[in-house]
């Protein structure tokens, strides 16, 4: 029998205190009883129910956003291999539970439709991620939208503001918002917390009042490019419960194959978390002193912290950085990626390889054009997620795209038209 998740220790609890060891145990309790090593994946669509009675108890308690008593039922209500990975990320997180969807997106969705239960209106802080700002912006949801500045938050919020979100750092600018101040701000509204750039490693949002903390674990949570998901965490009950019914009936379930990849994925994320970070780090510096570059972002560089929460709320900077490619070239990101023979020119983030991608092209594309260039989206903009292979080798790779801009630059100045002075 596999131990129901709700009973597994959760962080601060006696078994581990320290977050390499949670991420290494997490959602592992029952296995010395279960006889396993790793983590069994249960693919059934429908379990067996033997005794009737037993299953409508089961059934209602998940209906009512609980979980099972008995039978699961049938894997859209609940499956043991997602509950595992899910106890794991709860645990990382500080949370009481936490619940996972099919993306990012499927658990941006259903937090939203729960805030639509609520009330007619959100309150958004940009910049947001482009489909988080395009599914707000669209109205598709129903729900009237106030799009503000992290100190705009108090203005913004009305007697029928359901949610307050927020992302930070920030994608792709790596802006940082001061958690604690915009839910004093909010003033009892709920505040979700997109920290998928950060990772419960480096930031635990619930830590500082939020009431939700949203991943896309597509990222460095599953951490190898490999899988789509999407989590949510929390310790309101309410939330809890109405997560659950959303996605037991919208179906926006993570299938079990992809939770076992991101369980697993979990055990090393300290160890990448810190070896990403020390390489972005070593490449900011780097980058920062090339002419080629003419500023670089990320967090506690230039204007990304005005409210000091780096070393407060944020542990660390992170794995992802952005830069501004000097030239005003409209090709110049085309010629840069096209240069790349290491790094793989692509979206996500958070990969064991090191990505790049041009976020006014792809990541923020469907963003207005208006709003892109008022939240520091520029044409020259690039986005780092660097990965854990050696700096040394990375470096060599970004020179090879930045010396390609530069040699287009010197070509175009050389085949300028001279005018002999009269
Ligand atoms: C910050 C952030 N939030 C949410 C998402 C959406 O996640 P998913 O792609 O898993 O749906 C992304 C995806 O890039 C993201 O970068």
């Amino acid at each position: 029998m596999i131990a129901h998740p709700d009973t597994l220790p959760r962080h601060g609890d006696a078994a581990a205190d320290h977050v390499d060891t949670l991420a290494v145990h997490g959602g592992r309790d029952d296995f010395i009883a279960l006889g396993v090593h790793a983590p069994p994946i249960d693919l059934s669509s429908t379990y067996p129910v033997p005794d009737l009675p037993a299953a409508i108890a089961s059934i209602d308690a998940m209906v009512a956003g609980g979980t099972p008593t008995g039978s699961a039922i049938y894997s859209r209500l609940y499956n043991p291999t997602v509950a595992r990975a899910e106890s794991a990320i709860a645990a990382l997180e500080g949370a009481q539970a936490t619940v996972a969807f099919a993306s990012g997106m499927a658990a941006y969705t259903a937090a939203l439709l729960v805030a639509r239960g609520r009330g007619n209106h959100v309150v958004a802080v940009r910049p947001l991620y482009g489909s988080a700002d395009h599914l707000l912006a669209s109205g598709m949801l129903g729900l009237e939208v106030t799009f503000t500045t992290p100190d705009g938050v108090a203005d913004a919020c009305r007697p029928d503001t359901a949610l307050v979100l927020i992302e930070t750092p920030a994608n792709p600018t790596l802006h940082l918002v001061d958690i604690a101040d915009v839910v004093r701000q909010a003033g009892g509204v709920p505040v979700m917390v997109d920290a998928t750039f950060a990772t419960p490693i480096l930031l635990r949002p619930l830590e500082h009042g939020a009431t939700l903390v949203l991943h896309s674990a597509t990222k460095a949570l599953a951490g190898h490019g490999d899988v789509l998901a999407g989590v949510l965490s929390t310790n309101d009950e309410t939330w809890l419960a109405a997560l659950r019914q959303v996605r037991l009936l919208t179906g926006s379930v993570l299938h079990p194959m992809a939770a076992y990849l991101l369980h697993r994925g979990l055990a090393t994320l300290p160890l990448r978390v810190e070896r990403a970070q020390s390489n972005a780090t070593e490449l900011a510096a780097r980058l920062g002193a090339h002419e080629g570059v003419t500023a670089v972002h990320y967090p506690g560089l230039g204007d990304t912290d005005p409210r000091g929460v780096l070393g407060r709320e944020l542990l660390g900077p992170g794995g992802t950085l952005a830069f501004e490619l000097a030239s005003d070239d409209p090709d110049a990101p085309a010629r840069f990626l096209a240069a790349l023979e290491l790094i793989t020119p692509a979206v996500s983030l958070g990969s064991t390889d090191t990505l790049i991608q041009h976020p006014a092209s792809l990541t923020h594309r469907v963003v207005e054009d208006d709003v892109r260039r008022a939240h520091g989206i520029t044409p020259t903009l690039m986005r780092l997620s660097v990965g854990v292979e050696h700096v040394d080798d990375i470096w060599r790779d970004l020179v090879r795209g930045l010396d390609a801009v530069a040699s287009a630059r010197r070509t175009v100045a050389s085949a300028a038209p001279h005018h002999a002075m009269p």
